[in-house]
């Protein structure tokens, strides 16, 4: 039972590989296998206190199990393992999804190397018992650079782009890109909010890119609204960090591939107050981070959450945040919905302008992106 169960864990592993070397990160297969591929390896590596796996010319041994059926999924993996010097890894107990993900992902590209990425939960590398006794391994390395964050945010970057030299917007483009830039070197300069990031990162890598999506959509309609840089530069700082309040929601719960339950749902809505909670503690040079955390899901009409109890209307900010919010999770693929298409999207939106959306502010969202 145990070895049916290990079994099916390394077939996964090596479903999981193939797919990512044919398909982008965000594909319904890849992702649907990278779900079902995190759950073995917690289940097991939780009940086994750790995943041992090791790779030899014919078969596969996981913990004390050897997996020797001959079957072409277990051949093409070692053979993958063999390409990549790789005979033995070893996973610990609590992997997230995110670094998951990113060892996958560097198995399945054919090539490349890791010793500029940061492993917490995998060491790999090969069994050399005669000259160092213990093995050599790699992973464990200096934490990930900060362009990792960056991965995955082209989609919605291409969305404002395109729409922009159609335009003739040029230089609103290299000014967001400026800006965009310079928030980011910022935060490399404030230790605790890049150490946020990262934190939620490794938590659920998702709400980073998404994180980054907003930032920058952020950044194209205050920069269309024609606010002075300095400002620009404080929204998008916000729109940065308005889901850090994130990091505190049981992983099971953010990466889930079914729609949420009622308890679920309550968790989830937590993580403004949760968000503005931790952004207090943390001198953003502003304010104005801990009050989009909090207020970018009260919606226009103060119908979301939480139900703020003061006269005064959320900031702007908060409510441009929130469009750009909409607007990326309904057209990133996610595990219990597909990515919409861009008419799809707005049309879809539209409903919500005046009710959910700012009447004003999504107007000129709209010039941005349609
Ligand atoms: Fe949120
Ligand atoms: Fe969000």
């Amino acid at each position: 039972m145990i070895r049916e169960t290990l079994f099916q864990l390394v077939s996964d592993l090596a479903l999981a590989i193939q797919a990512a070397s044919a398909y982008p990160e965000n594909h319904p297969r890849v992702q649907e296998l990278l779900v079902r591929l995190h759950q073995r390896v917690r289940t097991e590596s939780g009940r086994l206190k750790g995943l041992n796996i090791g790779f030899f010319s014919d078969h596969v041994v996981v913990d004390e199990y050897p997996l020797v059926e001959p079957n072409p999924t277990l051949a093409r993996l070692i053979e993958r393992m063999k390409e990549k010097g790789i005979e033995k890894i070893i996973v610990s107990d609590g992997i997230t999804f995110g670094e998951l993900k990113r060892f996958v992902y560097f198995l399945g590209d054919g090539g490349g190397s890791t010793t500029d990425q940061r492993w917490e939960s995998i060491a790999y590398g090969s069994v050399d018992g005669a000259r160092s006794g213990g093995g050599v391994f790699r992973g464990l390395a200096p934490p990930p650079p900060s362009s990792n964050i960056l991965d995955g945010a082209s989609e919605v970057l291409k969305d404002v782009l395109v729409s922009m030299v159609r335009e003739g917007k040029r230089s609103q483009v290299e000014e967001g890109r400026d800006i965009v830039s310079s928030i980011m070197k910022g935060l490399h300069q404030e230790g605790s909010l890049i150490d946020r990031l990262m934190r939620l990162q490794c938590h659920d890598d998702y709400t980073v890119t998404h994180s980054l999506n907003v930032c920058i959509l952020v950044v194209a309609q205050a920069s269309h609204l024609g606010l002075p840089e300095q400002h620009i530069r404080e929204v998008g700082l916000a729109a940065l960090l308005h889901d850090v309040g994130k990091e505190m929601i049981p992983p099971g719960i953010l990466q889930k591939p079914d729609r949420l339950d009622m308890e679920e749902f309550t968790e989830v809505k937590k993580h403004p107050v949760n968000g503005a909670k931790l952004l207090r503690r943390i001198d953003c040079g502003t304010d104005l981070p801990m009050i989009v955390a909090f207020e970018h899901h009260i919606k226009y009409d103060r119908s979301g959450y939480p139900k703020a109890r003061a006269p005064e209307p959320p900031h702007t900010a908060s409510f441009m945040t929130q469009i750009a919010d909409v607007y990326d999770a309904l057209r990133s693929h996610r595990p219990y919905h597909p990515a919409a298409e861009l008419h799809r999207t707005l049309s879809i939106m539209k409903q919500g302008r005046g009710t959910e959306f700012e009447p004003r502010l999504f107007d000129r969202f709209l010039e941005i992106v349609s």
